[in-house]
Protein backbone atom coordinates (compact mmCIF):
# COMPACT_ATOMS: atom_id res chain seq x y z
CA UNK A 1 0.00 0.00 0.00
CA UNK A 2 1.29 3.48 -0.98
CA UNK A 3 2.29 5.57 2.10
CA UNK A 4 -1.01 8.04 3.11
CA UNK A 5 -0.02 11.52 2.87
CA UNK A 6 0.83 13.40 6.36
CA UNK A 7 -1.94 14.39 8.47
CA UNK A 8 -2.26 16.92 11.75
CA UNK A 9 -2.98 14.70 14.79
CA UNK A 10 -6.60 16.61 15.97
CA UNK A 11 -8.94 14.04 16.27
CA UNK A 12 -9.64 11.87 19.57
CA UNK A 13 -8.71 8.29 17.99
CA UNK A 14 -9.51 5.41 17.42
CA UNK A 15 -12.94 5.71 18.65
CA UNK A 16 -15.07 3.17 20.02
CA UNK A 17 -17.28 0.23 18.66
CA UNK A 18 -20.29 -0.66 20.55
CA UNK A 19 -22.72 -3.03 20.27
CA UNK A 20 -26.15 -1.86 21.08
CA UNK A 21 -27.79 -4.72 22.84
CA UNK A 22 -30.81 -3.35 23.84
CA UNK A 23 -31.93 -2.09 20.61
CA UNK A 24 -30.63 -5.06 18.45
CA UNK A 25 -32.87 -7.21 21.12
CA UNK A 26 -35.79 -5.47 20.58
CA UNK A 27 -35.35 -6.07 16.57
CA UNK A 28 -34.50 -9.82 17.16
CA UNK A 29 -32.60 -9.18 13.99
CA UNK A 30 -28.94 -8.40 13.68
CA UNK A 31 -26.93 -7.60 16.17
CA UNK A 32 -26.32 -3.54 15.76
CA UNK A 33 -22.89 -1.96 16.49
CA UNK A 34 -22.06 1.41 16.70
CA UNK A 35 -18.65 3.41 15.52
CA UNK A 36 -18.91 5.95 17.80
CA UNK A 37 -17.20 8.71 15.49
CA UNK A 38 -19.59 11.16 17.49
CA UNK A 39 -16.66 10.91 20.14
CA UNK A 40 -13.70 12.07 17.86
CA UNK A 41 -13.80 15.64 19.45
CA UNK A 42 -16.10 17.92 21.88
CA UNK A 43 -16.56 20.98 19.61
CA UNK A 44 -14.70 19.09 16.68
CA UNK A 45 -17.25 16.10 17.05
CA UNK A 46 -18.23 13.61 14.17
CA UNK A 47 -16.84 12.47 10.95
CA UNK A 48 -15.12 15.98 9.52
CA UNK A 49 -12.07 15.88 11.78
CA UNK A 50 -10.65 13.00 10.07
CA UNK A 51 -10.89 14.62 6.68
CA UNK A 52 -9.61 17.55 8.12
CA UNK A 53 -6.44 16.15 9.63
CA UNK A 54 -5.27 15.39 5.87
CA UNK A 55 -6.86 18.93 4.61
CA UNK A 56 -5.44 21.23 7.33
CA UNK A 57 -2.50 19.27 6.86
CA UNK A 58 -1.68 20.07 3.25
CA UNK A 59 -3.04 23.22 3.92
CA UNK A 60 -0.18 23.88 6.55
CA UNK A 61 2.33 22.50 4.28
CA UNK A 62 1.78 24.85 1.53
CA UNK A 63 2.20 27.69 3.91
CA UNK A 64 -1.66 28.92 4.20
CA UNK A 65 -2.80 30.83 6.71
CA UNK A 66 -6.72 31.25 5.80
CA UNK A 67 -9.43 28.40 5.04
CA UNK A 68 -12.30 29.05 2.66
CA UNK A 69 -14.84 26.34 3.17
CA UNK A 70 -18.80 26.32 2.44
CA UNK A 71 -21.84 24.50 3.63
CA UNK A 72 -25.00 25.14 4.70
CA UNK A 73 -26.21 27.16 7.46
CA UNK A 74 -25.81 24.32 10.21
CA UNK A 75 -23.02 22.42 8.49
CA UNK A 76 -21.51 20.59 10.76
CA UNK A 77 -17.77 20.66 8.46
CA UNK A 78 -17.93 24.51 8.93
CA UNK A 79 -18.21 24.14 12.75
CA UNK A 80 -15.25 21.78 12.91
CA UNK A 81 -13.21 23.78 10.28
CA UNK A 82 -14.18 27.01 12.56
CA UNK A 83 -12.84 25.26 16.15
CA UNK A 84 -9.93 23.66 13.98
CA UNK A 85 -8.79 27.03 12.51
CA UNK A 86 -9.07 28.57 15.88
CA UNK A 87 -6.89 25.43 17.53
CA UNK A 88 -4.27 26.14 14.89
CA UNK A 89 -4.38 29.83 14.72
CA UNK A 90 -5.42 30.08 11.18
CA UNK A 91 -7.99 32.42 10.26
CA UNK A 92 -11.19 30.60 8.60
CA UNK A 93 -13.88 32.01 6.64
CA UNK A 94 -17.27 30.57 6.05
CA UNK A 95 -19.63 31.00 2.62
CA UNK A 96 -22.63 29.87 4.38
CA UNK A 97 -26.32 28.67 2.72
CA UNK A 98 -28.91 30.65 4.41
CA UNK A 99 -32.68 30.50 3.35
CA UNK A 100 -33.71 33.50 5.36
CA UNK A 101 -31.81 35.82 8.78
CA UNK A 102 -30.55 32.68 10.90
CA UNK A 103 -30.41 32.35 14.41
CA UNK A 104 -27.06 31.93 15.63
CA UNK A 105 -27.62 28.54 17.46
CA UNK A 106 -25.78 25.01 17.01
CA UNK A 107 -23.05 24.69 14.83
CA UNK A 108 -23.78 28.85 13.52
CA UNK A 109 -23.15 29.76 17.52
CA UNK A 110 -19.76 28.10 17.73
CA UNK A 111 -18.25 28.87 14.22
CA UNK A 112 -18.99 31.92 15.74
CA UNK A 113 -17.67 31.78 19.08
CA UNK A 114 -14.29 30.62 18.08
CA UNK A 115 -14.17 34.10 15.52
CA UNK A 116 -14.63 32.17 12.21
CA UNK A 117 -15.32 35.21 9.61
CA UNK A 118 -18.94 34.55 7.28
CA UNK A 119 -20.42 35.14 4.22
CA UNK A 120 -24.16 34.14 3.97
CA UNK A 121 -25.94 33.67 0.25
CA UNK A 122 -29.72 32.91 -0.38
CA UNK A 123 -30.47 29.71 -2.08
CA UNK A 124 -29.74 31.26 -5.42
CA UNK A 125 -26.88 32.68 -5.06
CA UNK A 126 -25.27 29.94 -3.44
CA UNK A 127 -25.22 27.86 -6.78
CA UNK A 128 -22.84 30.27 -8.08
CA UNK A 129 -20.41 29.51 -4.66
CA UNK A 130 -16.96 29.08 -7.56
CA UNK A 131 -17.65 32.27 -8.28
CA UNK A 132 -17.94 33.21 -4.18
CA UNK A 133 -14.62 30.91 -3.61
CA UNK A 134 -12.73 32.55 -6.24
CA UNK A 135 -13.88 35.82 -5.08
CA UNK A 136 -12.58 35.30 -2.05
CA UNK A 137 -9.15 33.49 -2.89
CA UNK A 138 -8.68 36.78 -4.82
CA UNK A 139 -8.96 39.15 -2.15
CA UNK A 140 -6.71 37.09 0.43
CA UNK A 141 -4.28 37.26 -2.16
CA UNK A 142 -5.09 40.73 -2.47
CA UNK A 143 -3.80 41.47 1.05
CA UNK A 144 -1.02 39.27 0.32
CA UNK A 145 -2.57 36.21 2.44
CA UNK A 146 -2.46 32.67 1.50
CA UNK A 147 -5.67 31.10 1.37
CA UNK A 148 -6.71 27.43 1.05
CA UNK A 149 -10.05 26.30 -0.41
CA UNK A 150 -11.68 23.13 1.58
CA UNK A 151 -14.59 21.90 -0.40
CA UNK A 152 -17.96 21.14 0.65
CA UNK A 153 -18.12 18.29 3.22
CA UNK A 154 -14.01 18.11 3.10
CA UNK A 155 -14.58 15.62 0.76
CA UNK A 156 -12.16 15.37 -1.99
CA UNK A 157 -9.40 12.77 -2.89
CA UNK A 158 -7.49 13.90 0.31
CA UNK A 159 -10.45 14.07 2.92
CA UNK A 160 -11.09 10.74 1.88
CA UNK A 161 -8.06 9.21 3.60
CA UNK A 162 -9.97 10.28 6.94
CA UNK A 163 -12.78 7.54 6.21
CA UNK A 164 -9.71 4.88 5.10
CA UNK A 165 -8.36 5.41 8.18
CA UNK A 166 -11.39 4.52 10.25
CA UNK A 167 -11.32 1.17 8.20
CA UNK A 168 -8.49 0.38 9.54
CA UNK A 169 -9.59 0.93 13.42
CA UNK A 170 -12.39 -1.06 12.15
CA UNK A 171 -10.24 -4.02 10.90
CA UNK A 172 -8.39 -4.11 14.28
CA UNK A 173 -11.95 -4.21 16.17
CA UNK A 174 -13.21 -7.11 13.58
CA UNK A 175 -10.13 -8.75 14.12
CA UNK A 176 -9.98 -8.57 18.25
CA UNK A 177 -14.02 -9.27 18.46
CA UNK A 178 -13.25 -12.36 15.87
CA UNK A 179 -16.33 -11.11 13.91
CA UNK A 180 -16.78 -9.80 10.30
CA UNK A 181 -20.00 -7.62 9.84
CA UNK A 182 -22.36 -7.93 6.84
CA UNK A 183 -23.05 -4.58 6.22
CA UNK A 184 -21.41 -0.97 7.35
CA UNK A 185 -24.20 1.59 7.14
CA UNK A 186 -23.62 5.70 7.30
CA UNK A 187 -25.53 9.09 6.21
CA UNK A 188 -24.25 10.04 3.33
CA UNK A 189 -24.06 13.74 2.08
CA UNK A 190 -21.11 15.23 0.04
CA UNK A 191 -19.68 11.21 -0.34
CA UNK A 192 -16.80 11.74 1.24
CA UNK A 193 -17.22 9.10 4.13
CA UNK A 194 -18.72 6.91 1.69
CA UNK A 195 -16.28 6.57 -0.69
CA UNK A 196 -13.51 6.53 1.76
CA UNK A 197 -14.99 3.77 3.79
CA UNK A 198 -15.39 1.81 0.21
CA UNK A 199 -11.34 1.97 -0.50
CA UNK A 200 -10.55 1.38 3.16
CA UNK A 201 -12.44 -1.64 3.18
CA UNK A 202 -10.58 -2.63 0.02
CA UNK A 203 -6.51 -1.57 1.45
CA UNK A 204 -7.93 -2.94 4.75
CA UNK A 205 -9.56 -6.35 3.01
CA UNK A 206 -12.98 -6.11 5.05
CA UNK A 207 -14.92 -7.64 2.50
CA UNK A 208 -18.22 -5.96 3.52
CA UNK A 209 -20.86 -3.86 1.63
CA UNK A 210 -20.96 -0.23 2.61
CA UNK A 211 -24.12 0.87 2.15
CA UNK A 212 -25.07 5.33 2.42
CA UNK A 213 -28.61 6.16 3.46
CA UNK A 214 -28.56 9.62 1.41
CA UNK A 215 -29.72 12.48 3.65
CA UNK A 216 -29.96 14.82 0.51
CA UNK A 217 -29.43 14.39 -3.76
CA UNK A 218 -29.96 10.65 -5.07
CA UNK A 219 -28.09 7.25 -6.10
CA UNK A 220 -26.73 8.03 -9.46
CA UNK A 221 -25.80 11.95 -7.65
CA UNK A 222 -23.56 9.78 -5.21
CA UNK A 223 -22.56 7.16 -7.84
CA UNK A 224 -21.08 9.92 -9.86
CA UNK A 225 -19.66 12.27 -6.81
CA UNK A 226 -17.87 9.37 -5.19
CA UNK A 227 -16.42 8.00 -8.52
CA UNK A 228 -14.93 11.52 -9.14
CA UNK A 229 -13.34 11.83 -5.55
CA UNK A 230 -11.53 8.19 -5.84
CA UNK A 231 -10.26 9.54 -9.88
CA UNK A 232 -9.11 12.89 -7.42
CA UNK A 233 -7.86 10.33 -5.25
CA UNK A 234 -6.12 8.06 -7.46
CA UNK A 235 -4.59 10.80 -9.03
CA UNK A 236 -2.37 12.34 -6.12
CA UNK A 237 -1.21 8.94 -5.81
CA UNK A 238 -3.79 6.77 -4.58
CA UNK A 239 -3.44 3.16 -5.27
CA UNK A 240 -4.30 0.90 -8.19
CA UNK A 241 -7.66 -0.22 -7.11
CA UNK A 242 -10.92 -0.62 -9.05
CA UNK A 243 -14.43 0.69 -8.10
CA UNK A 244 -17.05 0.26 -10.27
CA UNK A 245 -21.04 1.99 -10.19
CA UNK A 246 -22.13 -1.04 -9.07
CA UNK A 247 -19.47 -1.27 -5.46
CA UNK A 248 -21.55 2.37 -4.31
CA UNK A 249 -24.40 1.27 -3.01
CA UNK A 250 -26.59 3.85 -1.57
CA UNK A 251 -30.03 3.90 -0.41
CA UNK A 252 -31.93 7.47 -1.19
CA UNK A 253 -35.41 7.09 -0.05
CA UNK A 254 -35.40 7.97 3.77
CA UNK A 255 -34.38 11.69 2.39
CA UNK A 256 -37.12 13.10 4.15
CA UNK A 257 -38.90 16.31 2.97
CA UNK A 258 -35.51 18.12 2.65
CA UNK A 259 -32.24 18.36 3.20
CA UNK A 260 -31.83 19.70 6.92
CA UNK A 261 -35.44 18.66 7.35
CA UNK A 262 -36.82 15.24 8.93
CA UNK A 263 -40.19 13.65 9.19
CA UNK A 264 -41.31 13.20 12.76
CA UNK A 265 -40.85 9.61 12.98
CA UNK A 266 -37.11 10.12 12.80
CA UNK A 267 -37.37 12.83 16.31
CA UNK A 268 -39.30 10.17 17.60
CA UNK A 269 -36.71 7.68 16.71
CA UNK A 270 -33.99 10.62 18.21
CA UNK A 271 -36.19 10.75 21.16
CA UNK A 272 -36.72 6.63 21.65
CA UNK A 273 -33.05 5.89 20.91
CA UNK A 274 -31.46 8.43 23.40
CA UNK A 275 -33.72 6.89 25.86
CA UNK A 276 -33.03 3.26 24.74
CA UNK A 277 -29.63 3.51 24.45
CA UNK A 278 -28.05 6.74 25.77
CA UNK A 279 -27.58 7.26 21.89
CA UNK A 280 -28.11 10.61 20.34
CA UNK A 281 -28.68 10.76 16.77
CA UNK A 282 -29.33 14.45 14.74
CA UNK A 283 -32.50 15.32 12.89
CA UNK A 284 -30.14 16.42 9.38
CA UNK A 285 -27.90 12.94 9.03
CA UNK A 286 -27.49 9.89 11.44
CA UNK A 287 -31.10 10.54 12.24
CA UNK A 288 -32.29 9.88 8.89
CA UNK A 289 -30.26 7.05 7.80
CA UNK A 290 -30.89 5.69 11.89
CA UNK A 291 -34.38 5.04 10.63
CA UNK A 292 -33.77 4.12 7.04
CA UNK A 293 -31.23 1.16 8.48
CA UNK A 294 -34.03 0.14 11.14
CA UNK A 295 -36.98 0.04 7.88
CA UNK A 296 -34.87 -1.97 5.75
CA UNK A 297 -33.80 -4.52 8.81
CA UNK A 298 -37.77 -4.40 9.01
CA UNK A 299 -38.51 -5.41 5.38
CA UNK A 300 -36.19 -7.97 5.73
CA UNK A 301 -33.34 -5.84 3.54
CA UNK A 302 -30.78 -7.17 5.99
CA UNK A 303 -32.39 -10.74 6.32
CA UNK A 304 -28.84 -13.30 6.29
CA UNK A 305 -27.20 -10.34 8.44
CA UNK A 306 -25.70 -11.60 11.38
CA UNK A 307 -23.80 -7.83 12.39
CA UNK A 308 -24.25 -4.67 11.12
CA UNK A 309 -22.15 -1.63 12.14
CA UNK A 310 -23.83 1.93 11.56
CA UNK A 311 -21.11 4.55 11.97
CA UNK A 312 -21.90 7.61 14.19
CA UNK A 313 -20.76 10.20 11.97
CA UNK A 314 -22.15 13.31 14.68
CA UNK A 315 -24.11 16.15 14.48
CA UNK A 316 -25.23 16.88 18.07
CA UNK A 317 -24.66 20.91 17.44
CA UNK A 318 -27.17 19.97 14.35
CA UNK A 319 -29.59 18.93 16.69
CA UNK A 320 -29.69 22.02 19.29
CA UNK A 321 -30.58 24.03 15.90
CA UNK A 322 -33.91 22.21 15.97
CA UNK A 323 -34.90 21.22 19.67
CA UNK A 324 -38.11 22.86 19.10
CA UNK A 325 -39.23 20.99 16.38
CA UNK A 326 -38.06 18.00 18.66
CA UNK A 327 -40.28 19.11 21.22
CA UNK A 328 -43.47 19.83 18.95
CA UNK A 329 -42.96 16.17 17.93
CA UNK A 330 -42.21 14.77 21.37
CA UNK A 331 -45.59 16.80 22.63
CA UNK A 332 -47.52 14.97 19.66
CA UNK A 333 -45.87 11.61 20.94
CA UNK A 334 -46.84 12.35 24.49
CA UNK A 335 -50.55 12.91 23.94
CA UNK A 336 -51.19 9.95 22.03
CA UNK A 337 -48.63 7.63 23.91
CA UNK A 338 -49.22 8.76 27.31
CA UNK A 339 -45.56 9.50 27.34
CA UNK A 340 -44.50 5.28 27.19
CA UNK A 341 -41.98 4.43 24.63
CA UNK A 342 -43.35 5.06 21.34
CA UNK A 343 -42.76 2.42 18.32
CA UNK A 344 -45.22 3.74 16.39
CA UNK A 345 -42.52 4.44 13.92
CA UNK A 346 -42.25 0.80 13.59
CA UNK A 347 -43.89 -1.09 10.87
C1 LIG B 1 -23.10 14.50 11.06
C2 LIG B 1 -22.77 14.18 9.65
N1 LIG B 1 -22.99 12.93 9.22
C3 LIG B 1 -22.74 12.58 7.95
C4 LIG B 1 -22.27 13.51 7.03
C5 LIG B 1 -22.05 13.07 5.63
O1 LIG B 1 -20.70 12.93 5.37
P1 LIG B 1 -20.18 13.18 3.90
O2 LIG B 1 -20.33 14.65 3.63
O3 LIG B 1 -18.76 12.75 3.95
O4 LIG B 1 -21.00 12.38 2.98
C6 LIG B 1 -22.01 14.83 7.44
C7 LIG B 1 -21.50 15.85 6.54
O5 LIG B 1 -22.03 16.42 5.71
C8 LIG B 1 -22.29 15.17 8.79
O6 LIG B 1 -22.08 16.41 9.23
Amino acid sequence: MNAPPSKVRLGQLNTPLQPLDRLSEYFGGPRIWIKRDDMTGCATSGNKVRKLEYLFADALAQGCDTIITSGGIQSNHCRATAVLGAQLGVHVHLLLRADEAPQSVGNLFISQLVGAKKSHYSPSEFKYLRQHIDHWMAHYREQNRAPYCIPVGGSNGLGLWGYIDAVSELAADFARLGMQPDAIVHATGSGGTQAGLILGCQIHEVLVPVVGFAVCDDANYFTTKILSDITDWKRQGGHHLTVRPEDIMTIDSYKGPSYGRCDPEVFELIRWLAHLEGIILDPVYTGKAFYGMLKEIQGGQFRDTANIVFIHTGGLFGLFAQQDRLEDAAEIYTKTHKNEVDLSWKI
